[in-house]
């Protein structure tokens, strides 16, 4: 990967747009989580510093080419402002004239937010003439979205062909620690893949266990794993229509060398509700009432075994229904260990994917991993080892 950085450029007195991620979730008005926010302020407030004019884009949730009120970029205007120590100015378009009187508007060190690009047919379309209206309103391009570079839209991509671009330091940060992760890590390299269904990471799957020395399969996708192995998992969630994805994955590591960890014991209920009865078995032991929505202590002790000889960690999805107690306690136990191998030295450790920050933060050690990626489903598409179109539109080859 190779890509300039905010160190490459000279932004004095000059307009730089900067494609933020400021897709927040939003009650009542308020930011329930800002961490995506206060990850982006350091770009946006080393280029006011720098003298810049810093004219902020971003995407709002999926108001799908129309301008929905409820999902203006307005309410950000103050938790930025917060979180850049300067007063932000907001238009109310991110092209036309509303934005190019805005633009205008500008002194050096000012910072202005655009509403929201997917009022726009344009914007998800990548539509080559929303592409030039963007561009037209600043003199450089800086990406600081990696959470919406899997989108190949005029705000990510189109308009980054056509302006002299950079990374931000977010993005920079996201792929810098991507490329230790994945790129190129030390090895051993383990990946733990948990979560719901097989059907949604199939390719994620099958690209992780042709790369990595270990790969641990936690929450009810071990289920589909277990059953493709003929045992059986009485009430579990599992998709009887995905054994031989699973078994196609078991065969690749096979070819591969990769080890696949799958529970050994497990923790079983009958319902699935907080504090529901519940009992610890072998993985072979699930009554036929019974469904799997944990891992148990020596599935985590295997985890941790091999744990202490790795020395690069990549974790998507969590081990079993965290949300529900007592089912977090494999998640959490994970974890922990995870975190302080990673405090003594001993690991490099990335998260990132939806559920897993949610857990993560639930095990109270979001801090203590090397790097906790901001994307959702970017980052479930890097894990694929697909190009992101964000990205590569980014590549000074
Ligand atoms: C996200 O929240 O994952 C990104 O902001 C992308 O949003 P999208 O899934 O609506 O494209
Ligand atoms: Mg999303």
């Amino acid at each position: 990967m190779a890509f300039r950085t905010l160190d490459d450029l000279d932004v004095k007195g000059k307009r730089v747009l900067v494609r933020a991620d400021l897709n927040v979730p939003v009650a009542d008005g308020k930011v329930t989580d800002d961490t995506r926010i206060v990850r982006q302020a350091p770009t946006i407030k080393e280029l006011a510093e720098k003298g810049a004019r810093v004219i902020v884009l971003s995407h709002f949730d999926r108001p799908k080419g129309k301008v929905v009120p409820s999902m203006s970029l307005k309410v950000l205007v103050e938790p930025l402002a917060q979180a850049v120590g300067r007063k932000v100015a907001f238009a109310e378009d991110c092209v036309g004239p509303k934005a190019q009187e805005a633009v205008a508007a500008l002194k050096d060190g000012d910072v202005l937010l655009l509403e929201n690009t997917r009022f726009h047919k344009g914007e998800e379309a990548n539509d080559p003439a929303m592409a030039k209206d963007l561009a037209a309103l600043g003199d450089i391009f800086v990406n600081d979205a990696f959470s919406a570079a899997h989108r190949a839209h005029a705000s990510t991509e189109g308009v980054a062909r056509l302006l002299p671009n950079a990374a931000g330091r977010s993005m920079q940060a996201e792929l810098t620690h991507l490329e230790k992760a994945l790129g190129n890590p030390q090895r051993p390299l383990m990946a733990v893949v948990g979560g719901a269904k097989v059907s949604t990471k199939i390719e994620l799957l099958q690209n992780l266990v042709q790369r990595v020395e270990t790969l641990v399969i936690g929450g009810a996708m071990a289920n589909t794993f277990l059953a493709a192995e003929g045992i059986n998992v009485g009430k579990s969630l599992y998709e009887a229509d995905h054994l031989e994805t699973a078994r196609k994955v078991i065969h690749m590591a096979n070819e591969s060398g990769a080890v696949i960890l799958l529970p050994r014991d497990l923790v079983v209920a009958k319902e699935f509700k907080p504090g529901a009865a519940h009992r610890t078995v072998p993985a072979t032991g699930i009554g036929a009432d019974e469904m799997a929505l944990d891992v148990g202590p020596q599935s985590i002790r295997a985890f941790e075994n091999r744990l202490l000889t790795t020395r690069t960690l990549v974790w998507n999805g969590p081990f079993g229904a965290f949300e529900t107690a007592p089912f977090d306690q494999g998640t959490v136990a994970a974890a922990q260990k995870v975190a302080s191998l990673t405090r003594a030295g001993q690991l490099l450790s990335v998260a990132g994917g939806g559920d897993t920050v949610a857990a993560l933060a639930h095990a109270g050690v979001e801090q203590d991993f090397t790097y906790v990626s901001t994307a959702g489903g970017a980052f479930l598409e890097w894990l694929e080892g697909k190009e992101l179109p964000g990205v590569e539109a980014l590549q000074t080859k």
